[in-house]
C-alpha cells in the first residue's frame, strides 16, 4: 500500500520545500488521559517518520516548527520539559541522520534557549553540516515576525553605512536577508489538530505555498499522511497568479 503511494507520489513533482506546522500533540495525549509531554514524545515518532519519509522520496528541505517565540508564554515545567526533550532527542538521533546524509540546521534564536539544548543543537548542526541529503530544518525560538524585523534592522545598517541603496532592494534581497536564504520558499505547507491559522511561521514565504490542512494531531501524522497530502498537493493547478498552470522550477 505505502509502496504503490511512493511510486505514485514519484511519478509527480515532489516538492522541494515542505514546512509543517506539528500542532495538537497535547490534545492528543489529552484524549488519551496521559499528561502533554506524553503527547510531545510520541510527536517524536511521527517526527522521525515524516523524517525518514521525506529523505526517500527526495524532499530537499523539511522545516518543522518545534517551539515558536509566542511558545514562552507556556508554563514553565512544559517549557523546561520540552527544552529536555529536544535535547535528549537530538542526542540520540543524531548519528543516524548523519548517517543518512541529512544536514540539519535551525531557524530561529539559540542565544535565548537553555544553553545545554543550543549547545547539543549547535553539535548537531556542526556534525552534519557538510551533508547533501535532506535539510532538516527546524524551526526553533523562531516568529516570522521577529525574522522580518531582524532583516528589516539589517537592511537599515546596511542602508545608513553606504553599503546598500534603497533602491537596490527588491523581493530577492529581503529574501536573501530572511533566515531561509539559503532554501527556496516551501511549496507545501501542512497544520495538523485542525487549525487554520499560521502562528506567526514563515509568513513572508509563504506567498505562494499550497497549503494542506488535517484534523488529525501531529502524533498520527505519519508515512500515510504525508504521502496523501503530497498527492492532494500534485492534482492542484498552480497559478501563480496566471491563467493556466505554470509549475515553477
Ligand atoms: C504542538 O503541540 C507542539 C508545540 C507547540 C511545542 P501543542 O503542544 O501545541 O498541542 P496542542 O495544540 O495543545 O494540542
Ligand atoms: C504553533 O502551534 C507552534 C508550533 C507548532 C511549534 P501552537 O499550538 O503554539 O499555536 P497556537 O497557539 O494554537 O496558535
Ligand atoms: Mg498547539
Amino acid at each position: 500500500m505505502k509502496k504503490s503511494m511512493i511510486d505514485q507520489v514519484l511519478k509527480g513533482h515532489v516538492p522541494e520545500h515542505i514546512a509543517i506546522i506539528m500542532d495538537g500533540n497535547g490534545r492528543w495525549a489529552k484524549a488519551r488521559a496521559l499528561p502533554r509531554i506524553a503527547g510531545h514524545k510520541e510527536g517524536i515518532n511521527s517526527v522521525r517518520e515524516i523524517t525518514r519519509v521525506c529523505g526517500e522520496i527526495g524532499v530537499k528541505h523539511l522545516t518543522l516548527y518545534t517551539f515558536s517565540t509566542e511558545n514562552w508564554k507556556r508554563p514553565s515545567s512544559e517549557v523546561s520539559a520540552l527544552m529536555h526533550l529536544l535535547l535528549k532527542t537530538i542526542k540520540e538521533e543524531i548519528k543516524e541522520l548523519h548517517r543518512k546524509d541529512v544536514r540539519f540546521t535551525i531557524i530561529g534564536d539559540l542565544d535565548t534557549i537553555p544553553l545545554k539544548t543550543a549547545n547539543g543543537l549547535r553539535d548537531g548542526i556542526e556534525m552534519t553540516k557538510a551533508n547533501a541529503g535532506l535539510n532538516l530544518n527546524l524551526a526553533l525560538n523562531y516568529g516570522s515576525r521577529q525574522e522580518i524585523v531582524e532583516a528589516m534592522k539589517s537592511i537599515a545598517h546596511q542602508v545608513k553605512s553606504g553599503a546598500v541603496l534603497p533602491e537596490n532592494i527588491d523581493i530577492e534581497f529581503l529574501n536573501n536577508s530572511l533566515l531561509t536564504n539559503n532554501m527556496p520558499d516551501p511549496e507545501l505547507l501542512i497544520r495538523t489538530s485542525g487549525e487554520h491559522r499560521l502562528s506567526n511561521f514563515l509568513l513572508w514565504q509563504i506567498a505562494y505555498t499550497e497549503i494542506f490542512m488535517t484534523d488529525l494531531f501531529w502524533p498520527e501524522f505519519r508515512e500515510e499522511q504525508l504521502l496523501d497530502s503530497i498527492l492532494d498537493f500534485q492534482s492542484r493547478e498552480r497559478r501563480f497568479g496566471n491563467i493556466k498552470e505554470m509549475i515553477q522550477g
